[in-house]
């Protein structure tokens, strides 16, 4: 099939009220942890998204029974009996390392291959050994393949985290569910996620305390108490967050329905800072803008710090800032590729290491671009409806992975975004 774009028209338009879809990063370790629940878990408000996809694919493949039905997936895990992920899939999806927990937590073992890099960075799993380590297991590296086993069982034990790691934290919490005694996770990610996650198993019948604070204690339960469940993911921050960026860029208003504010607190106050209107009921916040933007600094951290998946979203914003704005990168060692597709456009960032300077500058010119990760790829589309003229964006299954219709929920928001093959004649 021809390579597909996303062509863009400038100077365009983003008002309205956008549906957030279910968090891909909630959903993927739901699908992963329903192997703890021998039999059919039905997950609701799950996106229709690539990398859900390729999660089926996975889950299928150690033998479960996938159906997706709209927004909701049935994930039979009650005839799983293989616990070897293939690389192929592996390689596609890194996230697929979400079911080397569960798979040891069910089977006592289990055969994963080695996640990769991506562009982002080298996406290290070290931390997610320590801890699994810590637990009883004991890991060899086979040509590629992590080869798990747990000669005397899995116990728990006391786990002190490096660093907050979201994918550590959760691999942990779903072995120590099934795991001998207490096991208590200090320096543990506190993204809204992982409460998501942990509630979800809650629901199966394990016991776990503390999800989303920095120390989770969970007591181990046999793994024949465990049972399938019915949950509803929720809302995607970093899906609101994006919208609401465009609203802030834009000037809006848009508002962003399905999602719990809490969970974008320190976005919203730096939205507030560069002068946005930010206004939020239980369930919805509306973002819009009547003067201009100013500058702000950015320090990307852990939960509750700001997101570095809303990190380029921010950078477009103080790209067109009346000022100079600082973003920091503390998660990823190399999260600024987005910089240089924006400097195509006009944008004046220099990146110092860790630290991007951005200039404001008055306006944007349309061009040819790719999107180099999910995120970088949502907020180019962006760039381009504020642009002048016309934006071409490449390589957009990255945006396909992580978000639902993304073209047509912009259009519904009143802008010029359609998809057409990468050979398309000009607009106009
Ligand atoms: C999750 O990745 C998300 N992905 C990422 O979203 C998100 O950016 C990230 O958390 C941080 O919030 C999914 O949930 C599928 P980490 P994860 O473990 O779990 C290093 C998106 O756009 N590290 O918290 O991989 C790691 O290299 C994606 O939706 C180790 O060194 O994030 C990174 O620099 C992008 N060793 C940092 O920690 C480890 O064992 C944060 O990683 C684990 C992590």
């Amino acid at each position: 099939m021809a390579e597909e774009i996303i062509i863009v028209q400038g100077n365009g338009t983003l008002e309205g009220e956008v549906a957030v879809s279910g968090a891909k990063n909630s959903a993927l370790k739901l699908m992963a942890a329903s192997l703890l629940g021998q039999g059919e878990t039905v997950i609701h408000n799950v996106p229709r998204i690539s990398d859900i996809d390729i999660m089926g694919e996975v889950l299928a493949c150690l033998g479960a029974r996938v159906e997706r039905s709209g927004h909701t997936l049935a994930v039979d895990t009650a005839q799983v009996a293989r616990c070897e992920t293939p690389y192929e899939l592996v390689s596609k999806m890194r996230a697929s390392i979400a079911v080397l927990g569960p798979l040891i937590g069910r089977f006592g073992q289990a055969r994963v291959a080695m996640p990769g890099g991506c562009q982002i960075g080298a996406r290290k799993i070290d931390m997610h050994l320590v801890g699994l380590e810590a637990l009883g297991v004991h890991f060899d590296v086979d040509h590629g393949f992590l080869e798990a086993t747990t000669p005397k069982g899995l116990h728990g034990a006391n786990v002190t985290l490096e660093f907050p790691s979201v994918g550590a934290t959760e691999n942990l919490l779903m072995a120590a569910v099934v795991a001998e005694g207490r096991t208590l996770v200090e320096n543990a990610a506190r993204e809204p996620e992982i409460e998501d996650l942990a509630r979800m198993l809650s629901a199966m019948g394990a016991r776990v305390q503390g999800a989303g604070t920095s120390t989770i204690e969970v007591e181990g339960v046999p793994l024949s108490s465990l049972h399938p469940c019915e949950h509803t993911t929720v809302g995607d921050r970093i899906e609101a967050g994006t919208f609401l960026a465009g609203g802030a860029l834009m000037g809006g208003p848009v508002t962003a329905r399905g999602i719990d504010p809490a969970f974008l607190r320190m976005a919203l106050m730096k939205l507030e800072a560069m002068g946005c209107n930010v206004d939020a009921g239980d369930d919805w916040v509306t973002v819009g803008r009547t003067r201009p933007l100013d500058p702000i600094d950015i320090q990307t951290l852990p939960h509750p710090g700001f997101p570095t998946d809303l990190q380029a979203q921010f950078m477009l914003l103080a790209a067109r800032a009346e000022g100079n704005s600082v973003i920091t990168e503390n998660v990823f060692e190399n999260r600024f590729m987005f910089a240089a597709e924006l400097g195509r456009m006009g944008a004046d960032i220099t990146i110092e290491g860790h630290h991007a300077l951005v200039r404001g500058v008055p306006r944007l010119q349309g061009a040819p671009v790719s999107a180099t990760d999910l995120r970088a790829g949502a907020a180019i589309v962006l760039a381009g409806i504020s642009a002048e003229g016309e934006t071409r964006v490449h390589h957009i299954e990255h945006i396909d992975r992580g978000y639902e219709d993304y073209v047509g929920k912009l259009v519904a928001l009143g802008a010029d975004v359609r998809r057409a093959p990468a050979d398309a004649l000009p607009s106009r």
